[in-house]
């Protein structure tokens, strides 16, 4: 079958892609590895020791690295409704973060105990719909605030992946309302042609937890 213009564009840009090169060369399963990367040494997070949980993780090229820069001493738990193959350090959990059995699970894997950072970079499989695409992407960066904002330290910090377009002011305005500083970062590796941004929340408005 032939293939569609769009599939052989994405494939010849794939083949060129120096992220991609380097994340074969590097044992990375994903070029995504490379934004978690930049953004965490630009904004100082997963430092060694801490204990996070990564939403949306699969294959795995986040939580390879979240695990590098905790160390031994730290934890990474990895969600992803796709089965991710072992990743040494890190914990997995299958299933759909919108569900209350996985949420309940998740929650017995961090076994009560305040996280360091959350991060999300769910995407939801696309219907081609854009307007329903965007509305999902939303509603699952609204649920992880809302995990982050239960889960995290005073001082923690949550990194999301959020899609420019409706709903993206409101979601900034909430992040605001939740982090005393939200920064907004654009990586090398994430496409210039993508809406997608990843906004940093740190430090939790009036929170009691260490
Ligand atoms: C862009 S990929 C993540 C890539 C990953 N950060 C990496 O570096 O390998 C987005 C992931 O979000 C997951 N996802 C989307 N909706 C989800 C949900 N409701 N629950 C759990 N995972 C979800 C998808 O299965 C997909 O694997």
């Amino acid at each position: 079958m032939a293939r569609s213009k769009s599939s052989s564009a994405w494939l010849k840009r794939h083949v060129s892609d120096p992220y991609v090169h380097r994340a074969r060369a590097e044992g990375y399963r994903s070029r995504s590895a490379y934004k978690l990367i930049e953004i965490a040494k630009r904004d100082r997070l997963a430092r060694p020791g801490d204990h996070v949980v990564d939403l949306g993780a699969a294959p795995g090229g986040w939580a390879q690295a979240l695990a590098e820069r905790v160390g031994r001493s730290g934890r990474v738990i990895a969600v992803d409704l796709l089965e991710i193959a072992p990743i040494p350090g890190v914990t997995i959990v299958r299933g759909d973060f919108r569900e209350e059995t996985v949420l309940r699970r998740l929650k017995d894997t961090v076994e009560g105990r305040k996280l360091d950072l959350v991060v999300s970079d769910m995407a939801p499989n696309l219907s081609g719909v854009s307007a329903t695409d965007q509305a999902r992407s939303i509603h699952l960066c609204e649920l992880a605030l809302e995990f982050a904002r239960a889960h995290l330290k005073t001082q923690g910090a949550f990194l999301v992946k959020v899609f420019q377009g409706t709903g993206y002011p409101a979601f900034l305005a909430a992040m605001r309302g939740v982090f005393v500083a939200v920064a907004s970062r654009k990586p090398g590796a994430s496409r210039g042609d993508s809406k997608e941004m990843y906004l940093v929340g740190k430090e939790l408005r009036g929170g009691t937890g260490r």
